[in-house]
């Protein structure tokens, strides 16, 4: 598996990373299955957050994986907080500080590789935010610290408060949900494409060597279904069909490389719990489409150029 620095932080993570949503509805085996396809496959990095399955999916992933201190050195765990189930969001010091508590205590461990703040909070208080890193961190309980669905102003308010870098910022975006590389092909242009939706979070977080963690890769619309098959898209499906039997790899591959060959060095969050896909994800880590090749995706997904 090929690897990429995550953010600032230091760390060195594969490409792939593993969603864990999707993972509380398996059964004991169909978990153990999957986890242990995963990290032959070295896709070791696993993603969470607290509400996934009401925490049903990081208990589902800690028995699935057979948690011990061996185990846990070869994996790279990821978590999120801050969306208060019956509230809305909280990223208050003592809400941050409770939900990791729990999230250790369902994945059976006694630190996180990284902790994101998953969806901003309104009456978010960056100083409070700041101190319960600080907490986190020096009590060994969380190494590193990202953010997810946040534009620039919002990053740059939160960093203006804590120590540690903001190491990734997980976003929706796939072929066919990416206005954030959409509006920087019609800049100052009157058409649709060129509203400016997220502040320019995609140059941002590369001027600022944030990691890119696209969540979503294969749906369309808010969670509306996948674009792969799909009637709603027949140029796309039939420009990824036409490479896949060029690379002699399958649609999902073709899909998945593509968002890797954004140089932005990004790291996409699969969800499949399907063994085979999550193999053929792997896989796009090999393959590098030419530029003739992405632009020919973009195009048929409907997207235009100036
Ligand atoms: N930060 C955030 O706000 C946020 C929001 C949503 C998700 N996430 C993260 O992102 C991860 C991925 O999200 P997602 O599950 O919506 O992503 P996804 O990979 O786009 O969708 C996966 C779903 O699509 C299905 N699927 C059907 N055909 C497929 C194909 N050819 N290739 C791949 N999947 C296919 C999968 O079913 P099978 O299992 O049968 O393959 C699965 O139900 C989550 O696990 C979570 O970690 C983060």
């Amino acid at each position: 598996m090929r690897t990429i620095p995550l953010g600032k932080s230091g760390l060195i993570v594969p490409a792939i990373a593993v969603g864990c949503m999707r993972m509380g509805g398996l059964s004991k085996q169909d978990a153990e299955r999957f986890v242990q396809t995963a990290m032959e496959e070295g896709a070791v990095f696993f993603d969470h957050a607290d509400i996934y399955g009401g925490g049903s999916c990081e208990e589902v992933f800690s028995e699935a994986v057979h948690m011990s201190a061996s185990v846990r050195e070869k994996i790279i765990l990821q978590s999120k907080c801050g969306i208060r189930p019956g509230v809305a969001f909280d990223f208050s010091k003592e809400y941050i500080l409770a939900s990791v508590d729990g999230i250790l205590k369902r994945l059976n461990t006694e630190y996180l590789d990284v902790l994101l703040l998953h969806r901003p909070d309104a009456l978010v208080e960056p100083e409070e935010v700041a101190e319960a890193f600080d907490t986190l961190q020096s009590g060994g309980k969380v190494r590193h610290f990202g953010v997810s669905n946040q534009n620039p102003m919002q990053i740059q308010l939160l960093q203006k408060y804590i120590k540690q870098p903001v190491a990734a910022n997980q976003l929706q975006l796939s072929i066919t949900n990416a206005t954030m590389i959409t509006q920087g092909t019609h800049v100052n242009m009157l058409d649709a494409a060129a509203v400016n939706r997220d502040g320019s979070v995609l140059d941002f977080c590369r001027l600022n060597d944030i990691t890119i963690q696209p969540w979503s890769p294969f749906q369309f619309g808010f969670f509306e279904g996948v674009f792969l098959g799909s009637e709603k898209f027949p140029a796309l499906n039939a420009k990824i069909d036409e490479l896949a039997w060029k690379y002699g790899v399958s649609n999902t591959t073709i899909a998945m490389a593509w968002l890797l060959r954004h140089p932005a060095n990004m790291q996409p969050v699969t969800g499949t719990m399907n063994i085979q896909r999550l193999k053929d994800c792997v896989k796009a880590t090999e393959i590098n489409l030419s530029r003739e090749e992405w632009y020919a995706i973009y195009l048929a997904a409907g997207h235009t150029l100036p």
